[in-house]
């Protein structure tokens, strides 16, 4: 079991959802947290637990990362601050659902920005010094609809992909000089995600717990696995989506999500 103690990890979304989660677990391996989200209040209750139930250091930094220069700024701000990040934890993001012509492009936009731009800046800036020191972690919350095309969930679908994509590279460039690199990929999941999608869909069958995927992402990490899909059903249908052809899968995929099904 990966020991955090003495180790400063920078947590991205841990307002809520899995990145709090994220958060509380590492705290109780010891690490010492800079938790960062654009809401400051929300973040400061997680902050507040997580000191009160761990004893660990907590530290705050708003941001909003789809910002051209967020990922820049919270850099600057961590490193003035006197962290020095041993851990970092690529996971906020949200998704848009609809026809794409009919999704507003400004949003579309800033989810790439968040989604893949800033997961791809921040590493570029904390990497580095984690490959100089010769230790590391960096985990990268992609998901399931990385492994496929996402029609009516375009946009979310390819960034994913790219988080998959780029996570899995870096695993077998550094595996060999003391970082840890993981693309952790959670299916439907039990948090605010589906409020943020801007559309009335659900998840159908049972969501996934933070817990259960924190504990997902913890034995992959343990194992030195390159990426982890939580859940057994979200590993066979990923697994399953890979072997077919991929219009065939996009083609489904479709009509399940397609707005005129009105499907969940
Ligand atoms: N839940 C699922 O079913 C599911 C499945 C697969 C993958 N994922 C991925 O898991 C990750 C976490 O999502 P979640 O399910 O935990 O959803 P969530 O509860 O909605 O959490 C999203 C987090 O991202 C932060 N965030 C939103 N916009 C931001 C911005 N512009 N700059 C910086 N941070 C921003 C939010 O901060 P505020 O509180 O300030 O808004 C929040 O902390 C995402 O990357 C998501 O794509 C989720």
């Amino acid at each position: 079991m990966t020991d955090f103690r003495g180790r400063t990890a920078l947590v991205t979304g841990a307002s809520s959802g899995i990145g709090a989660a994220l958060a509380e677990a590492l705290a109780g391996r010891g690490a010492d947290l800079v938790l960062t989200a654009p809401d400051q209040t929300r973040l400061r209750a997680v902050a507040d637990r997580i000191r009160l139930l761990h004893g660990v250091d907590v530290a705050v930094i708003p941001a909003d990362l789809s910002e051209e220069s967020g990922p820049d700024d919270l850099v600057e701000r961590v490193l003035a601050d006197g962290h020095q990040i041993d851990v970092l934890i690529n996971n906020a993001g949200f998704g848009t659902r609809g026809r794409y012509d009919e999704l507003a492009a400004e949003r579309d936009h800033r989810e790439v920005m968040l989604n893949a731009v800033a997961v791809e800046r921040l590493t570029h800036l904390l990497l580095p010094a984690m490959v100089e020191r010769g230790r590391g972690t960096l985990i990268n919350v992609s998901s399931t609809s990385g492994f496929q095309a996402v029609p009516y969930m375009a946009v979310y679908g390819a960034s994913k992909a790219f988080v998959l994509s780029f996570s899995i590279a870096l695993w077998a460039e550094y595996r060999s000089r003391g970082i840890q690199v993981l693309a952790l990929c959670p299916g439907p999941t039990d948090t605010s995600f589906f409020d943020a999608l801007g559309s009335t869909m659900s998840a159908g069958g049972r969501l996934r717990t933070t817990e259960e995927v924190v504990t997902s992402a913890f034995r992959a990490l343990d194992r030195g696995q390159p990426y982890v899909i939580d859940g057994r059903l979200n590993y066979l249908t990923s697994n399953a989506s890979r072997l077919l052809r991929r219009g065939f899968v996009a083609g489904i995929t479709a009509r399940v999500l397609g707005p005129q099904t009105g499907h969940a």
